[in-house]
């Protein structure tokens, strides 16, 4: 018995020691993914959906656990209708054309704006930084950390206020839903991260797009259309930047599965609106569950919610310990975000609270 688990141990040991020697260098060098509840990064590139570090953790495995640690809607889009032909074929210019069109239509895109389809809102961060000689970028803090490490990585200072060559403005604000109002954008090149923005579009900048050749705004279809691991996001901005971000983006860089699964869902309004009063719902009831324990709400989106609380990181390890994933974050330690649960999620978080 007591070697057949001493084997067991050693053979996993052997897979964890290849996994390890296997990973590439950038896994590893900036510190990522070493706290197994993602604080205490290294490089301040924490992120939520650690799933992986946690059940190490804790046990389980990856269908036991209610993962409520990023802002990704619980209900996708459902996806049907994709041919054996869009996995097998390069995606030719008409299935680039149609998610363009559906995109314009979807987010009323002024013609003074073109769009670029992306792998993911992250591919457009990484990016944007080249838009401009290297200077001072202003970046409102708390916010979502890769905007800064993109800037930084291409040699640019960043500050959280005063004068600056570009800001950049995530809206609403990731954690704690903090909107930007146009009227506080500077002029100059101005970026503003929509990834959460399709809960209300009637906060969107893209209408200012007609008179702002200097603002990119950025939307993420993985979060509000509940499909992340699609990789999938745009960036609306002038058309020479277009055409610029475009050749540094290469032509193949979005897949033909996301290209078509992209455009169907955009051409559908009617279930885009259903998705808002459904998260509308369920963001409303989590907040009944916290709130009377002890929390406060700060703010968010119904893509996610933000709570304080004297120990937020108690409040993690004790779902952590019925194996619900949350979010704390290393630089407030009373601050604790959660992502909104389905029906099922929400009776899981209340069994647990
Ligand atoms: C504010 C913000 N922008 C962009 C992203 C990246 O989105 P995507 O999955 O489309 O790369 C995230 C991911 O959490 C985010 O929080």
């Amino acid at each position: 018995m007591n070697n057949s688990l001493s084997f067991r141990t050693g053979v996993n040991n052997l897979v964890v020691g290849a996994l390890i020697a296997r990973k590439p260098a950038w896994f590893d060098g900036e510190n990522m993914w070493k706290d197994p509840m993602g604080r205490s990064s290294a490089s301040g590139r924490d992120h939520g959906g650690r799933l992986d570090a946690a059940i190490q953790k804790y046990g389980g495995t990856r269908e036991t656990w209610l993962d409520l640690s990023t802002g990704i809607a619980p209900f996708p889009y459902p996806i049907s209708g994709i041919s054996p032909e869009i996995w097998q074929a390069l995606p030719d210019e008409a299935a680039f054309e149609r998610l363009i069109a559906a995109a314009r239509a979807f987010w009323d895109v002024p013609d003074q704006a073109d769009i670029l389809p992306v792998p993911g809102a992250s591919l457009a961060i990484a990016q944007l930084p080249r838009l401009a000689k290297p200077g001072r970028v202003r970046i409102v803090q708390d916010t979502y950390n890769e905007h800064a490490a993109a800037f930084r990585a291409h040699g640019w200072q960043v500050v959280p206020e005063g004068p600056a060559d570009v800001q950049v403005d995530v809206h609403p604000n990731n954690p704690n839903g903090r909107v930007c109002d146009p009227a506080t954008l500077a002029s100059g090149l101005c970026i503003v991260d929509e990834s959460f923005c399709d809960t209300d579009p009637t906060l969107s900048h893209v209408p200012h797009l007609v008179n702002r050749p200097d603002l990119v705004v950025l939307k993420s279809f993985g979060k509000f259309w509940g499909l992340a691991g699609l990789r999938l996001g745009f960036i609306i901005a002038s058309p020479d930047r277009i055409r610029q971000l475009a050749d540094w983006v290469g032509p193949w860089a979005v897949s033909g599965p996301a290209l078509a699964i992209g455009a169907n869902a955009l051409s559908d309004p009617a279930w885009a609106a259903e998705q808002r009063s459904r998260l509308a719902q369920n963001a409303a009831a989590l907040d009944a569950l916290v709130v009377p324990k002890h929390a406060r709400l700060v703010g968010g989106t119904s893509l996610f919610r933000l709570y304080e609380l004297d120990d937020a990181a108690r409040l993690e390890t004790h779902l952590a310990q019925h194996h619900i994933l949350t979010r704390c974050f290393p630089y407030n330690p009373r601050w604790i975000r959660l992502g909104i649960p389905d029906a099922t999620g929400l009776k899981r978080l209340e069994d647990a609270l």
